[in-house]
């Protein structure tokens, strides 16, 4: 009995031991399986980065022969453009060439056949432009064309022409006595020399390009121990009036035409004065009967790099160069009555000329500037655009 006692529990013994056995090795073909799983996939692994690398590498390769064609290229780019510089260039020069060869036919605009008619027309013309210049809400959108009428006398000047009547004058250098009328730009462009003109002696030297014509009056500024501005009757060659201007520092307007200290513009809204407080360009609005001062603007437009404005419909437009001179262009707008949003205004690129300007001088009624560059007297025809807010009313605050 007590035998078959102890077979039976070796008996149990060993069926607990075959069925740990068989615990251990489902366990062990579990491991193993999973094992293998991760095996595969840590050569799956090694061979794609195998081939990312492969695939990395070749990228690389092709990135820098792409940087190296591109870098020729860029340079086969200059070339060409450095070639077509040149040509342009050259281009231009010839044109300047024919165009002195043949001068261009003057402007024969409004205002000269306005002259000639009846007074009576003439008058209701006069009003219907003030009328139509008084209202104006325009802004410059772009240099239409330009021409260059002549070519006469030293490379700075003014040339101006009264917006009131069809009169031309001519003032060489930036101080002298004497200036030059003419009856219109035909008469100007077919003359043989401003010495042609009807010769008109100022009692004080000019000093600078600011001076300003506006129905008949000639503003200009005169350096004696202070700036004064001189009124004087063009037609009967007397000294209206003059008053000193306040102006502090004497520094000039626009630091690439030192000469000028203050820029005059008369326009049927009255005389405008600019010039520099500091490294800013001022703005003033005067009586052109009393000479007083009503209204003072900072412009926030800067001096250094200007070379001239102009004034169209309320707004100034500075323009900048460089030195040596290249292409002007207007960087700085600003408006008397806040109109012109600043991304309304349009970076206005000049055609390029040949040096600087050293005045530019807007004329209301035909829409173009009379600019003198190095000794050249040029017409710039503007485009002009409503002001946004003429269409569009700002908000009410
Ligand atoms: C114009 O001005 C220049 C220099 O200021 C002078 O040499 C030249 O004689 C002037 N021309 C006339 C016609 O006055
Ligand atoms: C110009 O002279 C005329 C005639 O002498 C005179 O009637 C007129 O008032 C003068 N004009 C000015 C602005 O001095």
């Amino acid at each position: 009995m007590k035998a078959g006692f102890f077979f039976s529990i070796l008996l149990s013994m060993l069926a607990q031991l075959s069925q740990a056995q068989y615990h251990y090795q489902t366990l062990m073909n579990y491991l193993e399986s999973r094992m293998a799983a991760m095996e595969e996939r840590i050569v799956l692994w090694h061979e794609q980065n195998n081939r990312y690398s492969s695939d990395l590498k070749k990228f690389r390769n092709q990135a820098a022969d792409l940087l190296e064609k591109l870098g020729k290229e860029h340079e086969k780019l200059r070339e060409d453009l450095e070639g077509a510089g040149v040509r342009v260039d050259r281009v231009e020069r010839e044109m300047d060439y024919i165009e002195t060869k043949n001068p261009p036919k003057p402007c024969v605009k409004a205002v000269d056949k306005m002259v000639e008619q009846d007074p009576v027309v003439k008058e209701r013309k006069k009003k219907d432009e003030f009328f139509e210049v008084s209202v104006c809400v325009d802004i410059v959108s772009s240099i239409r064309a330009m021409k260059i009428v002549k070519r006469l006398g030293s490379t700075k000047g003014v040339w101006t022409k009264d917006a009131r009547t069809a009169k031309v004058y001519i003032f060489n250098g930036t101080s002298e006595d004497t200036l030059y009328e003419f009856k219109s730009v035909k008469e100007l462009s077919a003359s043989s020399g401003m010495s042609k003109g009807k010769q008109i002696t100022l009692p004080f030297a000019w000093y600078g390009t600011g001076h300003a014509v506006y129905d008949g009056f000639l503003y200009y500024v005169t350096e004696r121990s202070e700036l004064q501005l001189i009124k004087f009757h063009l037609e009967n060659s007397s000294l209206v009036d003059s008053a000193v201007l306040p102006v502090q520092d004497q520094v000039s307007v626009y630091s690439f035409n030192p000469e000028t200290m203050v820029d005059l513009i008369a326009d049927e809204e009255g005389l405008w004065a600019l010039y520099a407080v500091g490294e800013t360009i001022n703005l003033a609005k005067m009586d052109p009967d009393t000479l007083d001062i009503e209204q003072m603007w900072d412009t926030a437009c800067s001096r250094n790099n200007a070379e001239a404005a102009f004034f169209v419909c309320g707004t100034l437009y500075v323009v900048y160069n460089t030195r040596p001179p290249s292409r002007s262009r207007v960087q700085c707008v600003f408006d008397v009555n806040d109109m012109v949003t600043p991304g309304e205004a349009p970076l206005l690129y000049f055609p390029r000329r040949f040096g600087a300007h050293s005045s530019l001088k807007y004329n209301p009624v035909e829409k173009q500037v009379y600019a003198w560059d190095d000794g050249y007297q040029i017409l710039y025809r503007m485009s002009l655009k409503k002001k946004l807010w003429a269409i569009v009313p700002p908000p009410e605050e």
